[in-house]
């Protein structure tokens, strides 16, 4: 029998995209009963980018991934696999396949992650099995998200929080391994506390000689959300997961050189980062352009570092995704500049 071989996992090149239309705090102060002021102290955000009716949010993944695609020099037709993380589908059968026909994947086969927040991080760890045993070689995970759609915008409480955006990374095996440790985690018995649910008994069908009635649910309710549990939730169970994989990988706190955080709040950020004791100018933070873009947050930021210079070989970095679910998760980075 051929022994088993395990491949290290490298992060070939990234990508991101959000849509033109910028709608600023003072642009929401004139619809709701809010102020720049409020939204900046208490979430650090101070504008949003969202979708308009001309783009979908294949148009927005497919920006993306085609730049990670630029960027690594990779033909779309050599994709082996397509992750699509996002929870604001096209389609309630999944989006991939969208993203695959657009980009011209033939080869690829492609599936959605419907894990809100999470999302991205999940679809590293999924790609990284897979790249780990030898199955697929050249995988494309897109994180995407146009809550834009799902907020209800008279309400205040939760539509000065979220932006549309689209991220994207390629990943490939290599004789060093950029993802050196992960640690997920899921608590459904809190997932009313961020949520967006059916419609219920919006109609039923009864099918009298079968004996059964079937629930026809054709509508979907605004997104709902408990803030201060949330918040909560993020700034105990974040730091905790950071940790674990810090334990596992066997590096201390002060080895990390970016923390990456899924792009929710800033006061998220800073007090996961306090309770890291990891200093101010390691956080990566963009939170103030683009709000809370749900799975494209973190590989949007994850783009702009790189592009910006900001991620050198060797550096290590600590990225953690929380949210509906509810679900938290984290992934450490040693990322290698040449294999
Ligand atoms: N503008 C002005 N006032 C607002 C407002 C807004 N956009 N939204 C709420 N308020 C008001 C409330 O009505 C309340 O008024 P009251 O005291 O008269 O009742 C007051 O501000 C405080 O509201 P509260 O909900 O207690 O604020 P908060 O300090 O908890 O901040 C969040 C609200 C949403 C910013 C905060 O809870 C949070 O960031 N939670 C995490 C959310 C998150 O990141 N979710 C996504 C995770 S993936």
């Amino acid at each position: 029998m051929t022994p088993f071989k395990m491949h290290g996992t490298h992060i070939l090149s990234t990508g991101s995209a959000v849509p033109d239309i910028c709608i600023s705090n003072d642009l929401l102060s004139n619809i709701i009963d809010t102020s720049d002021t409020w939204i900046s102290t208490r979430t650090g955000i101070k504008e949003r980018r969202i979708l308009d009716n001309n783009q979908s949010i294949i148009d927005l993944a497919r920006i993306a991934s085609d730049e990670a695609l630029i960027k690594g020099l990779i033909k779309a037709e050599d994709l082996d696999l397509i992750l699509f993380a996002t929870s604001t589908p096209n389609d309630l059968f999944g989006s991939a396949s969208q993203l695959q026909k657009s980009l011209g994947a033939t080869k690829a086969a492609a599936f959605d992650i419907t894990a809100a927040c999470s999302g991205f991080v999940i679809g590293l760890i999924v790609a990284q099995q897979f790249i780990q045993t030898g199955t697929y070689k050249n995988i494309l995970i897109v994180g995407a998200d146009t809550l834009s759609q799902w907020v209800d915008w008279s309400d205040r409480t939760t539509c000065i929080l979220f932006g549309d955006g689209a991220g994207a990374a390629i990943l490939q095996p290599s004789r060093q391994n950029d993802l050196m440790s992960f640690e997920l985690n899921t608590d459904g018995s809190e997932s009313h506390q961020l949520s967006i649910q059916h419609q219920e008994n919006s109609s039923s069908i009864d099918y009298k000689n079968l004996n059964f009635s079937a629930q026809k649910i054709s509508k979907y309710k605004y997104l709902t959300m408990n803030g201060k549990e949330v918040y909560k939730f993020a700034v105990s169970k974040v730091p905790e997961s950071i940790n674990k994989c810090l334990q596992t990988s066997q590096l201390k706190t002060n080895q990390i050189t970016w923390l990456l955080l899924h792009q929710a709040n800033q006061r998220i950020l800073d007090t996961v980062s306090q309770k890291l004791q990891i200093p101010t100018e390691k956080v990566l933070s963009n939170i103030q352009c683009y709000g809370n873009t749900s799975a494209a947050s973190i590989p949007i930021a994850l783009n702009e570092a790189f592009n910006t210079g900001h991620i050198c070989h060797k550096d290590i970095i600590a990225i953690a995704g929380f949210g509906a679910g509810l679900t938290w998760g984290s992934i450490l980075i040693q990322w290698n500049a040449i294999e």
